[in-house]
């Protein structure tokens, strides 16, 4: 795909007004044709997560985490090392196994809440596993914020939405959301959460559908944002009947998210699919962006453990388009 204006990038030169400064204090590096920059994202606590998040421990296949009131002990495939604190799994409140389900310790398998940076987020033992949040991806919030701040009132489309914490952190920044997910259950937790954080009447645009058709849609609308944000799973809903592959997707997801978005949108890509890090993210960006790039990093999303376990959990890129 030709990407007219990348030249200043590709030959190396720093173009003024459009100047290649860091981000997070990481100094962009040049890799082939791309601006890149590895940023760890996880390594401090940016927004206030205290009271919300903190994993504990990881290993031997599984993730220790409290979660508000509640330490739950669940499958991680990504914890491949020893567990550091093993002592400390023993105070898990809810365990779950894939064989057996949700097992509890005293309290019952029932709904409770966190305070996420101020966000009220109910979280849910559902029957995949999760609890209903992402934690790792509070550590883009400030980006996202800022991204938002100016001129306030963007337009922002976050698909695969979930249960809603990142567009209730848009909204709350100023930003006009539309928030899309394929899941009717998602999207009532995700207006359940907005109830909750005192946002019912944040100017968010709830919407069940699949991803690429409500892109197909809007692009025959003639609607443009100044923002997306996307964190596709690596195999989801494709539509009646069929079945979406990040790895076979990914490249038409982003050529429809890029051609709805104004001149000096930014994008947020994140994925957690094996084989995907913040590289091969920011190549598809820059691979499907006919846009002008102001700016393109990416990095690692990743928790660091209390006990000094660590635990990947997927990449990020961005973009911020010149206009
Ligand atoms: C947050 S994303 C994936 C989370 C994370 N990336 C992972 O792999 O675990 C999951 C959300 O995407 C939604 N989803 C899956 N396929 C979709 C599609 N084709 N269009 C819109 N939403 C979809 C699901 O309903 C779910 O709420």
């Amino acid at each position: 795909m030709g990407a007219p204006g990348k030249d200043g990038q590709r030959d190396g030169r720093e173009e003024q007004g459009n100047s290649l400064t860091d981000v997070h204090g990481s100094p962009y590096v040049r890799i082939g044709a791309s601006v890149l920059t590895d940023v760890s994202v996880g390594d401090d606590d940016p927004v206030g997560l205290d009271r919300a998040h903190e994993l504990l421990d990881a290993g031997d296949g599984r993730r220790l985490e409290r979660f508000g009131a509640r330490v739950v002990d669940r499958p991680a495939p990504a914890a491949t090392g020893p567990r550091l604190q093993p002592d400390a799994w023993d105070e898990a409140d809810l365990r779950f196994e894939r064989e057996r389900g949700w097992e509890s310790r005293g309290a019952p398998v029932e709904p409770w809440t966190v305070d996420a940076d101020g966000l009220t987020l109910e979280l849910r033992p559902t029957e995949a596993g999760q609890v209903g949040w992402f934690p790792e991806h509070a550590a883009l919030w400030p980006w996202l914020r800022g991204a938002v701040a100016a001129p306030p009132g963007a337009e922002v489309l976050h698909l695969f939405g979930y249960t809603g914490a990142t567009s209730l952190v848009l909204a709350r920044a100023g930003a006009r959301v539309t928030h899309v997910d394929a899941s009717r259950p998602a999207v009532a937790w995700a207006r359940r959460n907005a109830e909750l954080s005192g946002l019912a009447d944040a100017p968010i645009r709830w919407i069940v559908d699949d991803a690429a058709s409500f892109l197909r849609r809007e692009a025959r609308r003639g609607r443009r944002y100044g923002g997306l944000v996307l964190d596709p799973p690596s195999f989801g809903h494709g539509g009646p009947g069929r079945r979406w592959e990040l790895e076979a997707g990914i490249d038409d997801l982003l050529e429809a998210c890029l051609a709805l978005a104004e001149p000096d949108a930014f994008v947020l890509l994140t994925a957690h699919t094996t084989g995907w890090d913040g590289r091969r993210l920011s190549v598809a960006l820059e691979r499907t962006s006919e846009q002008r790039i102001a700016r393109l990093d990416s990095g690692e999303l990743r928790l660091d453990a209390q006990s000094g376990a660590v635990l990947s959990l997927g990449a990020f890129a961005r973009l911020e388009l010149a206009a």
